[in-house]
């Protein structure tokens, strides 16, 4: 067993598991999707459900995650055999290496944005336009698919290089220093937001929920976006936990991440909506309410360039900790559990993320071809994976932990074997068992009905 293990890359220190799983958190979900879901799904309202989501199923279902993987020290498909040796259990990990491959063709979409939009801001591109013609850019992009596509396997390669080179020098490295620097120039971007003409009435969508607004898709909605912000149901945090020793904390990571997470949501929703309202894009503008608002902030602020660019970078590389945490996932099932080398694994998984995303990007264009049901390919995929795969998944993996897994393995877990207090173990637990599986259900299932 010592053996086996030591054959394993892991996190270098203890700061590895917390900034890997920031790192993974952090990401489009944040500053891209979680605005567009709020302005689609009616604003302050959505908003307060989502943080009930993140605090009352985040925290737990995130310490589960962890908690399979710390003491399975396997990959998400192989912790479920390990912990629940013969039983139908593995399906969950099949499911999450599914659903990482799913997300991560469509979000290496976005991604890739990000990058056209760093050669924007360096060309100045945005300067002296006003939100129309910024519209227009963004429209007309859409329709170069090719360079959509162009980027995006750009993006993956990017990904594939830094998992190729494995935990400990790749992932753990990047992620550490960069996402407090993220942190201080969306505070300065929040600033100059609320300060523009006009800016009250978007702090008040954000902030004065309307109750009326609240249904079975809202619900959803908020379901799904606390599982994508974080990262949960899929298996990324089984993963990440299987990369640590013994002596983590893990309740305080969870704690750590969720808080880390939803205030760089909120901050991106202080960003976004003030300016938004000033600027007369409408909050449900979906995609462009982001990449069309954040340049035209840019354009009213002194230094506008060099921040500009700075922010579009930035967001590259927090979506690249993210593309990094989806495609580990694929690769870490691949090379331990059909025993295929990391370097091979890591192609496989890229060359047919590429083969399947680049439907994704194509299928934003205008009259594309590339529909499922009636929604675009992105849509499609970005809907089944957020919310449906993830909040199935994350319900299986309370339950296993309530119920198959029990108490005694999980204050073990969480405690490291009585070494720590960990005061919250028994509400938590209780949580996981009961609460978690019927509060997920009851709002998975409104959502269905509507
Ligand atoms: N949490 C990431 C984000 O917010 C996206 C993601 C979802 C990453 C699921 C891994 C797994 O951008």
């Amino acid at each position: 067993m010592a053996e086996e293990k030591k054959k394993r890359d892991g996190f270098g220190s203890k700061l590895g598991l917390i900034a890997a799983a920031a790192g993974s958190a952090i990401g489009l979900g944040n500053i891209y999707r979680f605005p567009c879901e709020l302005g689609n799904n009616g604003g302050a309202a959505f908003l307060l459900i989502y943080l009930a989501v993140v605090i009352f199923l985040g925290i737990p279902v995130m310490l589960s995650e962890l908690v399979i993987g710390r003491r399975s020290q396997c990959n998400s498909v192989g912790a479920f055999k390990r912990l629940a040796p013969k039983s139908g259990w593995p399906i969950v990990g099949y499911m999450g290496v599914l659903c990482g491959f799913l997300i991560f063709a469509f979000y290496s979409t976005v991604s890739g944005w990000t990058l056209e939009y760093i050669v924007k801001s360096v060309a100045n591109s945005f300067q002296g336009k006003d939100i129309k013609a910024l519209e227009q850019d963004f429209a007309d992009f859409h329709n170069m698919g090719w360079r959509n596509v162009m980027w995006q396997g750009v993006f993956i390669l990017l990904t594939g290089f830094v998992v190729f080179k494995g935990v400990q020098n790749g992932i753990e490295k990047y992620a550490k220093v960069l996402m407090p620097v993220l942190l201080v120039i969306l505070i300065v971007l929040g600033v100059r937001s609320v300060t523009l003409p006009g800016a009250k009435e978007g702090l008040a969508f954000l902030f004065k929920p309307d109750f009326s607004k609240i249904n079975g898709q809202v619900l959803i909605s908020a379901l799904g976006q606390g599982f994508f912000s974080l990262s949960l149901g899929m298996g990324v945090l089984i993963t990440y936990g299987s990369y640590v020793k013994k002596d983590d904390n893990l309740t305080s990571t969870a704690f750590s991440v969720v808080l880390a997470d939803t205030l760089i949501a909120l901050l991106a929703g202080i960003v976004i909506f003030p300016a938004a309202f000033s600027f007369n894009v409408n909050a449900d503008a979906g995609m462009g309410l982001v990449f069309n608002t954040i340049p035209m902030i840019f354009n009213q602020m002194t230094g506008g360039y060099v921040f500009c660019i700075i922010f579009f970078v930035l967001l590259a590389i927090a979506a690249l900790t993210s593309t990094i945490s989806l495609l580990e996932v694929v690769v870490a099932y691949i090379s331990e559990e059909l025993h295929i080398k990391r370097q091979w694994a890591t192609v496989i998984a890229c060359v047919a993320t590429m083969m399947l995303g680049c439907f994704a990007s194509l299928s934003l264009m205008d009259n594309t071809p590339f529909t499922i049901g009636g929604k675009t390919v992105f849509d499609a995929l970005d809907f089944i994976t957020a919310n449906v795969m993830l909040p199935l998944g994350g319900i299986m993996i309370v339950i296993f932990v309530g119920w198959k897994l029990g108490k005694t393995k999980f204050f073990q877990e969480v405690t490291n074997d009585g070494a720590i207090k960990a005061s919250l173990k028994k509400i938590i637990f209780f949580i996981i068992r009961y609460l978690a599986p019927v509060a997920i259900a009851i709002v998975f299932i409104s959502g269905l009905i509507k």
